[in-house]
Order: structure tokens, then C-alpha cells, then sequence
């Protein structure tokens, strides 16, 4: 079988990846095991717990710096930008393609090319989780780190509760986010092929 292998992950965008991924899991486990543990039996160790979520929501805070203006910066930037163009046709012609032609395994509509690398629902996905959930998630995190900054009442509600509560909603979300993530990942020709793709920055095409 003929291959052809295309350049789209260039080192930052995989250094960038790659921390974040290690740090929202870490993020995840740690979150769920002090929102739900038992104090007496907790899933990790309540004050390591509440250790390794501060110092990894704080490196993560600053590998989005990294982010954003690396994407402003860099052509990749149009992915996001072309990708959400005509957006609402495009996905619906996505999830049909996802119920009835990828089980068939007939070709996606929206291949993989130099110029686009995101299927429609892939730019809407990453654009929603990297421009609205992850700024959020950072910002009432670290709210929370210093709670002085937040204000007491709203509506009759202590801020706190509320910044805690908009705080656990967008991380339960980025957890659905990667769960379905890493499955779309799984979907390339071969299993392996999108998780090889942001190691190495090279997609490969199987004609
Ligand atoms: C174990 C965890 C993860 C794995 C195995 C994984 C895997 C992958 C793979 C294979 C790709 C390349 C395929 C594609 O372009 O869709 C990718 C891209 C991407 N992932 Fe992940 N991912 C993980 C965690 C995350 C997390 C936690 C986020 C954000 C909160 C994230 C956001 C993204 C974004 C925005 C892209 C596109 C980057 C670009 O090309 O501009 N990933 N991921």
C-alpha cells in the first residue's frame, strides 16, 4: 500500500500537547478524588491530592500561554480559522458520515491535506475546549487558589460556591471532551496512526 506522510504538528505544538495531556489526566484524577473520595478511604491522598492539582493547574495555566499566542503567530492559526468556515453544513455532513459511511469504510469527506488538517467537528471541538473550557477552567482555578479575589455574594450566593461549582462543570466536560477525544483518535486507518501523528508531526496517508 502506497503512503504518503504530511507535516502538521510542528515541535511546539507537540511539546504544547504533549504537557497538557499529562496534566489535564493528572488534573482529572486528582479533581474527581477530592470532589467524590471518602476523606477516611480517599482515591489519592487528600493533601497530595490538593498538591498535585494546584502545581499542575498552575503549569498548565502557563503552557496556555504558550498556546494561544503560538497559534496567533504560526499559519496554524487557519486551521481553526477555515475550519469553522460554513460551519453547521459541514458538521451535519461530518456526523452523517460518522453514522452511516465510516462503519463502510468509505473515505471522510474532509480528508486530511496540508492545507486542512481538521474534519468540521474536530475545529469545532478544538476550537470551543481551547478558546472557551480551558480559559475558564484556568480562571476560576486560580480564583479559587486565591479566594480573596472572589466576591462574597451573588444572589444570595456565596461566590466561592459558585466559582467552585462553574470550576467542577467545565473540568467534568473537558473529562467527556478527552474521553471522546482519544476515541475519534483511535478511528484513523490504522489505530495507531493520529497518536503516532502528534509524536512524530507527521500524518500519514494510506492510498
Ligand atoms: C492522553 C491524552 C491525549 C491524547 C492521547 C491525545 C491525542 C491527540 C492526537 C492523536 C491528536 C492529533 C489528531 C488530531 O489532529 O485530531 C491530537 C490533537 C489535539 N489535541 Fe489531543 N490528546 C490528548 C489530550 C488532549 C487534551 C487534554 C487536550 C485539550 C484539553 C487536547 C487537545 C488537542 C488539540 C487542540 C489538538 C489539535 C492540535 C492542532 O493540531 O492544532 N488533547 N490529540
Amino acid at each position: 500500500m502506497a503512503e504518503e506522510k504530511i507535516y502538521l504538528y510542528p515541535i511546539w505544538l507537540r511539546v504544547w500537547h504533549g504537557v497538557n495531556a499529562i496534566l489535564i489526566m493528572l488534573l482529572i484524577a486528582t479533581g474527581i478524588s477530592m470532589q467524590y473520595a471518602n476523606p477516611d478511604y480517599p482515591l489519592i491522598r487528600f493533601d497530595w491530592a490538593v498538591s498535585i492539582h494546584n502545581i499542575s493547574g498552575i503549569i498548565m495555566a502557563i503552557n496556555y500561554v504558550i498556546f494561544l499566542p503560538s497559534n496567533l503567530a504560526t499559519k496554524n492559526r487557519r486551521y481553526y480559522i477555515d475550519g469553522l468556515k460554513n460551519i453547521v453544513p459541514r458538521m451535519m455532513r461530518m456526523i452523517k458520515y460518522y453514522l452511516t459511511e465510516q462503519p463502510k469504510k468509505l473515505p471522510s469527506p474532509f480528508p486530511v491535506t496540508k492545507e486542512n488538517k481538521f474534519n468540521p467537528l474536530q475545529a469545532m471541538t478544538y476550537s470551543v475546549v481551547m478558546v472557551f473550557f480551558l480559559p475558564v477552567v484556568i480562571t476560576t482555578g486560580l480564583a479559587l487558589l486565591f479566594p480573596e479575589t472572589i466576591v462574597k455574594e451573588v444572589f444570595g450566593y456565596s461566590g466561592i460556591f459558585l466559582t467552585a461549582l462553574l470550576h467542577s462543570a467545565i473540568g467534568f466536560l473537558i473529562s467527556i471532551f478527552l474521553i471522546i477525544h482519544i476515541y475519534v483518535c483511535t478511528t484513523g486507518k490504522k489505530i495507531t496512526d493520529n497518536f503516532k501523528g502528534i509524536i512524530t508531526g507527521y500524518h500519514h496517508i494510506h492510498k
